[in-house]
């Protein structure tokens, strides 16, 4: 299963991605409403000569909430600094690179939901008040030093808002939920990506690597590298509709984006499961994947096609999903 092409997981092959990462907000093709109001917040913390409010943005992987945080980086014309939850392990860590900080940078901290508890301590007084509290030494001789910092913005990126203590996530101004793209707007998206790698690919050509592409633009633009080995081997290397057909049939990757482990996943709940409701665990023992994965990675496409749905008893596949896999539905489920 390492290599899935499907995964909207980030794999060490999208490094190559930075050229397709765009720079400015108006090259960040979706997600108008968010786009829309982002400006309006820059331009007014431009205005008044601040930094931005602290920013949350949350969503599945994939979305662009990376990109997004350099780009307000950039548009504030300030330092973008990048960490993440996990690897910052002590109070220290942190303190050292908040202290280290130019006024209004940001600073990135992706699955921020992943933090430890003691570094998420820290970051109360250094959001709110610009400062943090160190303490030398242990108990009656303990010493604490207050430490001013310079007025940054934090972003925090996070695949589940659910996670975050909610005193964290009181001390966002503005928080932003990515959301899926359409067909029409990832087709953007391969097009903008085919002209930077110099890839020839037609609009229908596009629009057919977009439509399996599972709203997510990570997905689109690995989809768009391996298809365009395939047209290069296989025909002129123009991507067109049928040069794009034929590669995504031989990477089985139907025509909803849907691959062998989607696939394993609901037949094996139809098969053994009566469709369910099947406990996540179990799901997760049977196609041999993590469950944080299955939820974070697979369900929300799953769910957004109305194929699978979650209650409070476990995991159910719904009708459509039946439908599309060419399995009599037997009308049993037990919501
Ligand atoms: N709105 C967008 N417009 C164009 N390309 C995008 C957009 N959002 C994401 N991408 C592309 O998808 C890739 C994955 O985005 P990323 O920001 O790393 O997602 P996330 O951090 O949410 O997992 C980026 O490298 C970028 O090339
Ligand atoms: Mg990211």
């Amino acid at each position: 299963m390492e290599n899935r092409i499907m995964t909207s997981e980030y794999l060490p092959e999208d490094e190559g991605d930075n050229p397709l990462r765009p720079k400015v907000l108006s090259e960040y093709i979706g997600q108008n409403k968010i786009k829309d109001n982002l400006s309006v917040f820059i331009d007014a913390a431009k205005l008044r000569k601040e930094p931005l409010d602290h920013v949350l943005l949350y969503g599945p992987p994939g979305l662009g909430k990376t990109t997004l945080a350099s780009i307000i980086a950039n548009e504030m014309g300030v330092n973008f600094r990048i960490t993440s939850g996990p690897a910052i392990e002590r109070p220290g860590d942190l303190a050292a690179m908040l202290t280290n900080l130019e006024e209004g940078d940001v600073l990135f901290i992706d699955e921020i939901h992943r933090l430890p508890r003691m570094v998420e301590e820290i970051l109360y007084p250094a959001m709110e008040d610009f400062a943090i509290d160190i303490v030398n030494g242990k108990g009656q001789g303990a010493t604490s030093i207050h430490l001013p910092l310079p007025h940054f913005t934090l972003i925090g990126a996070t695949t589940r808002a659910g996670q975050l203590s909610a005193p964290l996530r009181d001390r966002f101004g503005v928080v932003l939920r990515l959301e899926m793209y359409s067909p029409e707007e990832l087709a953007c998206i391969v097009t903008r990506s085919s002209r930077i790698l110099h890839i020839d690919c037609d609009q229908e050509g596009s629009l057919e690597i977009a439509a399996r592409a599972r709203g997510t633009p990570r997905i689109a633009n690995r989809l768009l590298k391996r298809v365009r080995d395939f047209a290069q081997v296989m025909s002129s290397g123009t991507i067109t509709l049928k040069a794009a057909r034929q590669a995504l049939d031989r990477l089985e990757i139907d025509e909803l984006g849907l691959d062998m482990v989607d696939r394993r996943m609901l037949e094996s709940m139809i098969k053994y499961y009566d469709g369910g409701p099947v406990g996540l665990d179990t799901i997760a023992a049977v196609i041999g994947e993590e469950a944080v994965t299955i939820e974070d990675v697979y369900e929300p496409y799953l769910m957004q096609l109305g194929f699978l749905s979650r209650t409070p008893r476990g995991r159910v596949v719904l009708p459509a999903a039946y439908s599309h896999l060419g399995i009599e539905y037997n009308g049993q489920m037990m919501l």
